[in-house]
């Protein structure tokens, strides 16, 4: 936890008046957006775009002035977690399934910054399941291409109840054999009707920030 808080910290100085920022998910973004709160109330103006209604609730509880995607032509800065990355920047996201907007926030975005602890950076993508958001309707057809692929489709529970996300979709995690060949899958993946986004992005992050043992690296 202290690795994640010290990279989610440290991405803040990044943080300029007048941005409009976009809001990562998940317990590493949490430290920013904590962070992000302390700074608005000290004067910092900002607007900011969530990736995930858990981050909406956290940005109103930290007093952050929101804005929805549709309201800004473009974010000047996506500050958000990963939950694997390699070493050419590419990324597994989505683990806590908001894949859809966080990837739709990273590509109006001029700038994005990831933020992890060390246990993050892999020398291949694979050991983290993918997961994909899918739609409702015709998911069994979906799941079954998907198996075809040889990509062994797990549809995500919360329990015994199919998870469902903030855009009302299923999440389909896919255990794909390593190394994952990560533009081949990602082309085949958006071939599929009703594969509505992938949690690999490709070419999406400028800089990453590490928690460490001894502070924080940061890659550029
Ligand atoms: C949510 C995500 C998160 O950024 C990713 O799961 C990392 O989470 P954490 O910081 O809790 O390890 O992609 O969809």
């Amino acid at each position: 936890m202290e690795q994640k808080r010290m990279a989610g910290v440290k991405a803040t100085e990044y943080i300029k008046d007048g941005m409009i920022l976009g809001l990562g998910t998940g317990s590493t973004a949490y430290y920013m957006i904590e962070r992000v709160g302390e700074m608005v109330k000290k004067g910092l103006k900002i607007q900011a775009v969530a990736t995930s209604e858990s981050t909406t609730r956290l940005a109103n509880q930290f007093m952050i002035p929101l804005v929805s995607i549709d309201e800004v032509k473009e974010i000047d800065l996506v500050i958000d977690g990963v939950d694997e990355i390699d070493p050419d920047f590419n990324a597994i996201k989505g683990g806590g399934g908001a894949l859809f907007r966080e990837k739709m926030v990273a590509k109006v975005a001029k700038e994005v910054i990831w933020i992890m602890d060390s246990s993050k950076t892999v020398d291949a993508l694979g050991a983290f399941p993918l997961p994909v958001e899918i739609l409702p309707y015709g998911y069994q057809h979906i799941m079954a291409r998907l198996e075809r692929l040889q990509y062994n489709p797990k549809l995500r529970r919360n329990n015994k109840e199919i998870y469902i996300t903030d855009n009302h979709n299923y999440i389909a995690d896919l255990w794909i054999e390593k190394p994952l060949k990560v533009k081949e899958v990602e082309e085949k993946l958006k071939n599929i009707t009703g594969v509505l986004e992938t949690g690999l992005f490709l070419n999406l992050c400028d800089r990453i920030i590490i928690g460490n043992d001894t502070g924080v690296k940061i890659i550029e």
